[in-house]
């Protein structure tokens, strides 16, 4: 009867990982030899020229489908600057916001890079640049269209923002690190899983303007509100949002800090594993 039961759980579980696996909706660039690698390019998006960088996973293999991770810089920052990092001490983010390290090879990311060094997303051509980079590298590259992520600090994360108001079956979760609404919200009904963190000292976009931004994805989501309104602590406080519908969950990491996207707790800088350990709950 006990390997019966064994046996019966051995199948399941098999059967389970089969209907994972299967469940993976790989992109078109699955089983291509891929004709992007890890440097820059331009595509022409509304008679534009557009920037964007791209990074594989080491050993990347065509027949696995990746994650696609979107890494948004600030106003006044680069792609390039993403690609690079930037002194963390004076404001800067860790190279594509630290995520690399973390991810284990499960994700490719891309890097687009703004007119005028920012997000303004005027007529909404910054949404058909993401519109058109997904398609691009979805064709090239082994892609999961399920698992397809945006983040960013400041303008990045009013654009990754503006992204799951625009884009809410396309992207799986956001995280925005110290938004505010700056590149619009087309739509912005339906529900995304949704990271928020921001700091209570932030001299250059407010921190009501940050919840503001988190609340549309608290009431989208149907989770509960939390009142009253969580404050930090000698650390940095995350909440992690009650009664959210099923797959669209709500995060909010609230700190000290000013204007930074890498605000640390301890030696910690927080927004990647932060942002790591809520995209990486899909799969
Ligand atoms: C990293 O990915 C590899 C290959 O997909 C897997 O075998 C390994 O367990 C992963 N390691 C961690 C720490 O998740
Ligand atoms: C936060 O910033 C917004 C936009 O600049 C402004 O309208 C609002 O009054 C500010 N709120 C507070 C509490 O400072």
């Amino acid at each position: 009867m006990k390997q019966i039961l064994t046996l019966t759980t051995a199948l399941a579980v098999l059967l389970l990982g089969l209907l994972n696996a299967v469940a993976a909706e790989s992109s078109p660039g699955c089983g291509k030899t891929p004709s992007l690698r890890n440097q820059q390019y331009t595509m022409t998006v509304n008679g534009k020229q557009r920037q964007y960088f791209i990074k594989l996973p080491d050993n990347y293999s065509p027949t696995r489908p990746y994650r696609l991770i979107f890494t948004y810089h600030q106003l006044g920052g680069s792609a390039q600057k993403i690609v690079n990092g930037e002194d963390t001490n004076r404001g800067g983010a860790l190279p594509y916001y630290g995520l690399p390290p973390l991810s284990n090879n499960s994700a490719i990311f891309v890097v687009p890079n703004g007119l005028n060094n920012g997000w303004a997303n005027q007529g909404g051509e910054d949404v058909t640049f993401f519109d058109q980079l997904v398609q691009h590298v979805s064709n090239e590259l082994c892609v999961d269209t399920r698992l397809i992520f945006s983040t960013g600090f400041s303008y990045g994360g009013a654009m990754s923002f503006a992204l799951a108001c625009a884009r809410p079956n396309v992207v799986r979760a956001v995280a925005v690190l110290s938004g505010a609404q700056l590149s619009g919200c087309q739509g912005g009904t339906q529900p995304v899983a949704y990271y928020g963190q921001h700091g209570t000292a932030d001299s250059v976009l407010n921190v009501s303007g940050g919840r503001q931004l988190r609340d549309r994805f608290v009431r989208n989501n149907g989770c509960t509100p939390v009142n009253p309104e969580p404050q930090p602590g000698a650390t940095s406080v995350k909440t992690r949002y009650q009664g959210c519908k099923e797959g669209y969950p709500v995060t909010w990491v609230i700190h000290r800090g000013d204007h930074n996207p890498s605000e640390r707790d301890g030696n910690t800088i927080f927004a990647p594993g932060n942002t790591w350990e809520f995209f990486s709950q899909f799969s």
